[in-house]
Parts: structure tokens; C-alpha cells; sequence
């Protein structure tokens, strides 16, 4: 697909993965506009580009009267990741925000097709996953995309409006026939990521030399973060290839034990703390890891950059950024808000 002057609107665009899409559709010469209300996102994310006049960015909340019908007028691609989300923390110990997740989704898909949008891209995630799959560390299981099926078990609500939204998307495929496909995206991390998501807040535990330094759960829980760039060139693939409201995972095949993720972190930084573990806190899923085989059939996708790398680059970013008092201040509500 040629995106040189194609018309596509990023919600959520000022986001961590939101702002690294609207860098590589810029690259590509798409014409970017970007609707994000800011209550998570960041401006910083997307300043040069707003300087420049780079690209058209609205400040308004989607959920508004009438904020979805002109985000979505004259565009021909909507790729929609703004949405009510947080790590760990958040998803587990708030429900209604997400909630809002059901009717916001619904609505921009509504109105995507009022305006004859060719094509919608919804930033999915791993929580569409049975919980059920997903408890015994000792497994060597790989989530694969038809393991979501009936009986649906969601990872909370936020789980359960992302589940309801792919499938909104394939009914509207099926029933209305706007071209339509879900990126089931798996803990993303990477620069601009925040500390509410377990890699960025073991580094900025690290960053203010955190002693002790706390864990959440036991630390032998199993996770496949990707790094950021694998899952912006996977997201505008499948933009290029689905048209019928298929949902790929885009993950890596890593299976990475939290504990060594930590340690990793505390090697790398010099930092040689007492590790206290907090089975009190909010731990997820205990084993989840995609299976990114349909990415690379469909797609042409597989990840390139290993966790050990994509670590390291993040760390050097953060600790090249960050204030520590600016961290030491807002770390701790960052851990359970968004
Ligand atoms: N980060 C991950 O590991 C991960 C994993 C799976 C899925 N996702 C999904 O990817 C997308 C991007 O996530 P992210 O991690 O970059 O961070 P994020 O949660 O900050 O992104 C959401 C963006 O949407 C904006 N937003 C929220 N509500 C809005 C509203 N009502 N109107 C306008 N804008 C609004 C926020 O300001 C923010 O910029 C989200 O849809 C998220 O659910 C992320």
C-alpha cells in the first residue's frame, strides 16, 4: 500500500505506541491527523510534529457529543488506540473506566462507517485471552488467536471491551463491509512507555536506586513483552493485508520470567538492592505468551528486536530522560492509576 498523502486519523495518538505509529506513517508520508484528549497520553510525544505542522492534532475526548463525527470526517484509514488503560495495576482495580471502553469503541466505529472510512485498525491486546488458559507457570503454552472462543473469559473489563470490539469489527465486516482488522498486542515497552507497565517501573525502581526494591507477585510469573517498533510494523502491516476483521497477536514468542526481567535491570543499572517480593499487589495472569505464527503468515511479521536489547535501549532512554524527582513523586499512584 502507498500511504504518501493517504488520509488517517490515530486516536489516542499522543500515547506511548500511539505517538510511535504517527512516527512511522509520517516516514511513510501518510497525511496524519491525531485526536487524543491527553488524559493519559503526552504531548511531548507528538510536540515536533505538532510544531511543524506535521500533522493535524485535536485535543478533544472522543466520548463527547459529536468529537467522534468531525475526528473521523475525510479520513480513509482510522487507526483507533485511544482507550481508558493502564497497566496492571489499573486493570485490575478499576472497572468502570474501562467500561467506558464498550460505548467509546463502539461509537468510532459507528461513525467510521457513517463516513465511509475504508478501513478501521483496533489496538487489541492479550486480555482477550481466557483468564483459564493462562494460570499454570509449569506450562509451555503459546496463546493462539482461536483460543479466544466460547466460553469467553476476559481479563477484566478491560479485557472484555476489547473482546466486544474485535467482534463489533467483524460483524461490521461481515454485515456492512468496511474493511476492518485487530492487532492483539502483547505488554508493550519501549521509550515514551510509562512506569504504570511492569518494564518501565522496574526500571524507574532501579532509576531511584530503590532499596528494597519491591516485586509484585512471586516474581515467577511469565509475560512476552515487545518492543514498541515490532508492534508499529506489524500494526501498519496489517493495515496494509486484513481487510476482513481477522485479529492477529503481535507478540513475541519470548517467555521471560518477571524475576529475571528484574534482574536483568538491576545488573544492567549497577544497582544491588534486597528484592522484597509483594503477593498482595496485582499480578495478571501468571503464564500468558502469544503464539506470533498467523502474524507471520499474513502478515510477513516477526519481531525483531530480542528482549534482552530492546531492555537495554529502553533503560538507556529512561535514564537518559528522567528526573528523579519527578519519578520519586509520581511513582507510586503511577503503579495502580493510569
Ligand atoms: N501498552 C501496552 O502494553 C498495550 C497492550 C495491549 C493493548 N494496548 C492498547 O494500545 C493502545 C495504546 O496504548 P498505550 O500503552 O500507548 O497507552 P495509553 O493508554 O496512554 O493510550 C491511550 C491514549 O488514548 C488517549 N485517550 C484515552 N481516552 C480518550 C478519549 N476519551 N478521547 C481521546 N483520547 C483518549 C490517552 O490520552 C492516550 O494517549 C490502547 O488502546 C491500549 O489499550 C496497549
Amino acid at each position: 500500500m502507498d500511504w504518501k498523502s493517504t488520509k488517517v486519523l490515530v486516536t489516542g495518538g499522543a500515547s506511548f505506541i500511539g505517538s510511535h505509529l504517527v512516527d512511522a506513517l509520517l516516514e511513510r508520508e501518510a497525511q496524519v491527523r491525531v485526536v487524543d484528549d491527553l488524559s493519559a497520553g503526552k504531548i511531548e510525544n507528538i510536540k515536533g510534529h505538532v510544531d511543524n505542522n506535521r500533522i493535524e492534532f485535536i485535543k478533544a475526548d472522543l466520548r463527547e457529543p459529536g468529537i467522534a463525527r468531525e475526528a473521523v470526517k475525510g479520513m480513509r484509514i482510522v487507526f483507533h488506540l485511544a482507550a481508558d488503560h493502564g497497566g496492571r495495576g489499573y486493570v485490575d482495580l478499576h472497572q468502570a473506566g474501562p467500561a467506558s471502553n464498550l460505548f467509546f469503541d463502539g461509537l468510532i466505529f459507528y461513525e467510521a462507517r457513517r463516513a465511509k472510512v475504508e478501513k478501521v485498525i483496533f489496538a487489541s491486546s492479550g486480555c482477550v485471552y481466557p483468564n483459564f488458559l493462562q494460570k499454570d507457570a509449569n506450562k509451555e503454552i503459546y496463546l493462539t488467536e482461536d483460543k479466544v472462543s466460547p466460553p469467553y473469559d476476559a481479563d477484566n473489563m478491560y479485557g472484555w471491551a476489547k473482546l466486544m470490539a474485535e467482534l463489533t469489527l467483524k460483524a461490521y465486516h461481515k454485515e456492512y463491509g468496511i474493511k476492518a482488522a485487530s492487532c492483539r498486542y502483547f505488554t508493550v515497552y519501549g521509550p515514551r512507555g510509562v512506569e504504570n507497565h511492569a518494564v518501565i517501573a522496574m526500571i524507574a525502581k532501579a532509576f531511584l536506586k530503590m532499596d528494597p526494591y519491591e516485586v509484585w507477585g512471586d516474581g515467577t510469573q511469565i509475560r512476552n513483552w515487545t518492543y514498541v517498533e515490532d508492534i508499529v510494523k506489524g500494526t501498519i502491516l496489517a493495515a496494509e493485508k486484513i481487510d476482513d476483521g481477522t485479529a492477529v497477536n503481535l507478540g513475541t514468542m519470548e517467555r521471560i520470567k518477571v524475576i529475571d526481567a528484574v534482574r536483568e535491570v538491576l545488573r544492567y543499572t549497577g544497582h544491588n538492592p534486597k528484592i522484597v517480593f509483594r503477593p498482595d499487589m496485582p499480578v495478571g495472569p501468571i503464564n500468558r505468551v502469544a503464539d506470533n505464527s498467523l502474524a507471520k503468515k499474513i502478515l510477513g511479521w516477526e519481531p525483531a528486536v530480542k528482549f534482552m536489547d530492546g531492555l537495554h535501549k529502553t533503560t538507556d532512554w529512561y535514564f537518559s530522560t528522567k528526573n528523579k524527582e519527578e519519578v520519586r513523586s509520581a511513582l507510586q499512584a503511577k503503579l495502580t492509576e493510569r
